[in-house]
Order: structure tokens, then C-alpha cells, then sequence
């Protein structure tokens, strides 16, 4: 099948919902994105990729960095990482606080901030230098040496994460932090600062796609049941309190950011990658999730 016919219409269904939602503000570098935008990339693991609009643009991935960083605090700790980590899906905001005081500071899962700030400090406890070690497990995934961190954008959230800052302290509180809080707030801010086009979050999430072979890239190892896991907890939580929603609309495995990525793969078969910086209330992309609903629902290929 050639895809690009579908991707073009679908480019036009969705351009009624262009000026809905806004742009992440709360991290004062992301609020001067251009909002209008839109890309999307296609890869089929049988080697064919198609792009759309602005594929090719790098945007700030944000929680899409906590696929990589629980790829490599698994690689490192093993099973024993879900001694400090859940794996249910939350019902509530990415940076709630609420619930990991009632559940005595062990985070849900990875992929709310409190799960990705016990990554983080994995991370820093087991590896020498942990930002160039990060950097090219990602540049490795997506065979492109030009990705890299924003130092501005780093910097713009760590001038205002007090509620991260929060979480961090009720962790440490808890002894589920290990590292000084500052250390883990500047190296968690650091990884979600990472800038990448869909083309490269597409090319990345391959190695996520092919989950009937062993992961093994930059020094993180990964057995075919953890990326399984690691697939499982996409489809349960990487949408954080819409994350029902999406499996109910869209049907794979996938991970959002507040940058207005979503990364999305259908086991054996495909990753997909789509950008637009307007978000909903819950901090996804709404020009994204369509995209995403009617490829799935056009194509019938969808995990369900
Ligand atoms: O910690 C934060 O709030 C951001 N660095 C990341 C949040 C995010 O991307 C949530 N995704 N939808």
C-alpha cells in the first residue's frame, strides 16, 4: 500500500481543528513555538517512510524522553526497578502530586514525572556521565549525530519547576531519591529538553517497533520481554489521564510530550511520529491525536 494518498487526506480532516488548544506555556521557552505547525513521519519496517508538512523540524520532545531514560534505568537495575517504580496508569495529571503522597512516594509509573524523576536519579546513580551517555543512546536510536539538548529550554524550566521540585522532595522524602534533588531536577529538565523532528522520533521508536528482536544500542540492553514491558506501559499510561482515550480511539502504544509530539507504534509493523504544538487540557497534541485516530481507523491497523 502507498500511504502518502492517506496521509495527505488525513492532512486536510484534520485542518478543521488547526486553531483549537494552545501551545505549553508553563515552561516560558515553549510558549514562543509557533503553533501553527504540523509534521508527521511514517516508518514501515520494511524500509519505506513517508513524510508530511513539517517532518523534518526538530521541536522540544519533553515526556518522550521518558521512553529513553526507562529504557536505560531497565537496562541497568532490571526488575528491580519496579521495586521503586509502578506500572498502573495513574487517572491523573503528569505532574499530580496528590496520589505519590498516599502511595508513600513510589511513583504509579515511569511516565508521569514522579516515576521519570526515579529514572533520572537511577541513571545518575550508575552512570559516570549520564547526559553524554543519554545523548547518544538517542542520536543512536535515531541515527542522526545532530540531535541534541536546548540549553534554553533546560534552563526556562528549571527557572520555574517548583512543583517538579515538590516531587522530588516528597521522593527523597520517602528515601526513593537517591542524588541530591538538584542533581535529578537539572538532569530530568536536561533529558526533556532534547530537540527532535518526527522523522527522528520515528526512526527512534523502531527500535521499539521491532519487538521480536533484542534491543541493543549504545550500551542499553534490552531483552525482547522488556520491550514488551516497556510497549505495555506506552499503551497503559504514555498518554497520562487520556491515556484510556487513546486506546479507545487510536489503538497502539504511545508516548506524548507537552513539546506536542506523540510517538506511536504498532508492534512488528510501523512507528509513527506526528508534531503539532496546540494541546488539549490533558497536555496532548490535538491535531496529533487526529492524525493518529484516523490513520488507524483508515488503515485498520491498529493493535485491537
Ligand atoms: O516536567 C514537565 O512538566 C515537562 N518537562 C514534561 C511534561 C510533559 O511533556 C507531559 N506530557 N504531555
Amino acid at each position: 500500500m502507498d500511504y502518502q494518498p492517506l496521509l495527505e487526506h488525513i492532512r486536510q480532516e484534520i485542518e478543521v481543528y488547526a486553531h483549537d488548544g494552545k501551545q505549553a506555556d508553563y515552561i516560558p521557552a515553549l510558549a514562543n513555538v509557533n503553533p501553527d505547525q504540523f509534521g508527521l513521519c511514517l516508518n514501515i519496517l520494511d524500509g519505506r517512510t513517508y513524510h508530511l508538512g513539517a517532518s523534518d523540524v526538530k521541536f522540544s520532545i519533553q515526556s518522550i524522553s521518558k521512553v529513553f531514560s526507562l529504557a536505560v534505568a531497565l537496562s541497568l537495575l532490571g526488575k528491580e526497578l519496579w521495586q521503586r517504580i509502578g506500572k498502573e496508569p495513574s487517572g491523573t495529571a503528569f505532574n499530580s502530586l496528590v496520589q505519590l503522597e498516599y502511595e508513600h512516594g513510589k511513583p504509579r509509573n515511569p511516565f508521569i514525572n514522579a516515576g521519570a524523576l526515579v529514572t533520572a536519579d537511577v541513571i545518575l546513580s550508575l552512570i559516570d556521565n549520564p547526559k553524554e551517555f543519554f545523548i547518544n543512546f538517542v542520536r543512536t536510536l535515531a541515527d542522526n549525530p545532530d540531535i541534541n539538548y536546548s540549553e534554553e529550554v533546560t534552563r526556562s524550566e528549571l527557572s520555574c519547576c517548583n512543583l517538579n521540585a515538590s516531587i522530588a522532595y516528597l521522593l527523597k522524602h520517602h528515601g526513593n531519591l537517591h542524588n541530591d534533588v538538584h542533581d535529578v531536577l537539572d538532569f530530568y529538565c536536561t533529558m526533556c529538553s532534547v530537540e527532535m523532528s518526527c522523522e527522528d522520533l520515528s526512526r527512534a521508536f523502531m527500535a521499539f517497533a521491532k519487538s521480536s528482536q533484542p534491543f541493543s544500542h549504545a550500551g542499553v540492553n534490552l531483552s525482547i520481554s522488556r520491550v514488551k514491558r516497556i510497549n505495555a506501559i506506552m499503551q497503559t499510561c504514555g498518554l497520562y489521564d487520556e491515556s484510556g482515550e487513546f486506546a479507545f480511539l487510536v489503538g497502539l502504544p504511545a508516548k506524548s510530550g507537552v513539546g506536542g509530539g506523540i510517538v506511536a507504534l504498532y508492534p512488528s509493523r510501523y512507528s509513527i511520529a506526528v508534531w503539532s504544538p496546540r494541546l488539549n487540557s490533558k497536555g496532548n497534541s490535538i491535531m496529533g491525536m487526529k492524525a493518529l485516530e484516523l490513520f488507524t481507523s483508515e488503515t485498520e491497523e491498529s493493535i485491537f
